[in-house]
């Protein structure tokens, strides 16, 4: 196998690195991925256990086509492959396992074995890292022999974030840094089709361009291979932690009670995101009156979110836990009897529509269970949004309601800080992430007035 200059500059990074292949389309990533297993083999023997994983079965069928156009041309018939298992034996003994992994499900296939070379290709097809970093702990091996993991993406795709994040923006290309995630140094290695000699690059071009011809953006990420492109994440210009991140706070100060129309005290309500297969996301919102918290003055109309519920797979962000609406109004009125209040708030207005089952909607299911919800009227998603951006960037002003998040929210910091935008529409959140959080706050602010709830004006 011949490699390019960018090749060869990728094999000389010493394995004791992982190695970051971010780059645009068709800048040799996969066949880089391709030489890197095959050095590992060759150098360690029947000690080197590779996995290579893609998202989907469709992409790992074209790497299996590419190495055994790729093993016949090296090994004739002395390297074998077994199509069921999707494994690869070398002639020095090496293993080579390709693999699919979408989902937590997936990942039971691969729990408990050992791997000393982990490659992820296409890794900007995971919105979330938890499934890749789960995968971490598959490497282990024969301590004689250094473990690695390689990550390939382009920019653009639904995990552009974490991924500009952890690997693109910490350090020059091709100078280790430390990835604190992992506790490992890392190599960004970044590549172009202008750096694969063996394609004919105008064609190239021409191929890309027809391929996303209304997304300049995208076509930029593709042929520049450029991560700070406008696809940035939705709220990153608006949110920051020292403004936004409140600590955590053990009680609700003054609070306003029923019916009362004091205005000197904090208002507050729920508000949630429905999901069973999905997570469901609820938070306790509080509404400043114009008054301080501890040291922290809070001006009026400022929205202080203090606490949530969400039932989500610890690993995938965006898999739930599959609750009954019974076992969530639970967990929710356990929530708001901690803090003494009611169990009432908003929600989105798909629950309160009436599938035809016999329990009525789930809004209906909820009231039952003690959990009143009103519609949020999400239908104007953008207006939402403006609110949310807006608040979130007025935080710290001493005379603008900011929007502020408590440290213990963990779901919202693990995941609104790095929501994508919707390649089709720049206004919009990419609804394919782990948005529920977000949702459930745009809900929250959505109201015009934020009544006091009161029971009798809750239309079911
Ligand atoms: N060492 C090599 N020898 C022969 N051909 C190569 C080599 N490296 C790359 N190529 C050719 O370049 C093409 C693009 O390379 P590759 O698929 O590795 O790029 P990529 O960066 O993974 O692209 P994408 O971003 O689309 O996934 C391959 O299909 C192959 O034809
Ligand atoms: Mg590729």
């Amino acid at each position: 196998m011949k490699l390019s200059n960018f090749q060869n500059r990728v094999c000389i990074v010493p394995e004791e690195f992982d190695v970051f292949l971010g780059g645009g389309r068709g800048g040799s990533k996969s066949f880089t991925m391709l030489a890197l297993a095959l050095r590992h083999c060759t150098e360690h023997g029947n000690k080197a256990r590779v996995l290579y994983i893609r998202k989907t079965y469709k992409g790992l069928a074209d790497f299996e086509n590419i190495t055994m156009d790729i093993f016949g041309q090296l090994f004739g018939k002395k390297a074998r492959y077994n199509g069921t298992e999707h494994v690869w034996r070398l002639p020095n003994g090496g293993y080579i396992e390709l693999g699919q992994l979408e989902s937590a499900r997936d990942y039971d296939k691969y729990q408990g074995r050992s791997f000393t070379l982990l490659i992820i290709d296409e890794a900007g097809q995971y919105p979330t890292p938890e499934l890749i970093d789960r995968l971490r702990s598959n490497l282990r091996g024969d301590k004689s022999i250094p473990i690695r993991m390689v990550i390939g993406a382009n920019p653009g795709g639904a995990g552009h974030h974490w991924l500009a994040k952890r690997y693109v923006f910490k350090s020059k290309p091709w100078t280790p840094f430390k990835d604190e995630q992992s506790g490992r140094q890392w190599v960004y290695a970044p590549s172009t089709y202008r750096d694969n000699p063996f394609i004919d690059q105008a064609q190239y071009i021409k191929q890309l361009e027809a391929s996303c011809p209304t997304d300049k953006e995208l076509l930029r990420a593709w042929l520049e291979g450029d991560w700070a492109v406008a696809r940035g994440a939705y709220f990153a210009t608006v949110i920051d932690e020292n403004r936004n991140a409140i600590d955590p706070i053990s009680a609700i100060p003054d609070k306003k009670d029923g019916w009362s129309s004091k205005t000197s005290k904090w208002n507050h309500w729920l508000t949630h995101d429905y999901g069973s297969s999905a997570p469901s996301a609820t938070y306790i919102m509080l509404e400043s009156p114009g008054a301080s918290i501890g040291e922290q003055y809070f001006p009026k109309d400022s929205i202080l979110i203090i606490d949530e519920l969400v039932t989500s797979d610890p690993v995938a962000l965006n898999e739930g836990l599959g609750y009954t609406v019974p076992h969530l109004a639970e967990l929710i009125k356990e929530m708001a009897y901690k803090w003494d209040i009611k169990p009432a708030g908003v929600a989105d207005d798909a629950i309160f529509s009436n599938h035809g089952s016999a329990s009525g909607s789930i809004a209906n299911e909820f009231s039952r269970a003690g959990v009143t919800f009103r519609r949020a009227h999400k239908s104007d998603r953008k207006s939402g949004w403006e609110r949310m951006r807006r608040m979130l960037e007025d935080a710290g002003k001493p005379d603008r309601p900011g929007l502020y998040i408590a440290r213990n929210c963990e779901y919202f910091w693990a995941t609104v800080p790095y929501l994508g935008r919707d390649p089709r529409n720049a206004e919009d959140l990419d609804t394919r992430q782990p948005d529920h959080s977000a949702d459930a706050v745009r809900y929250g602010l959505i109201k015009p007035d934020y009544p006091t709830i009161k029971p009798r004006l809750i239309a079911l």
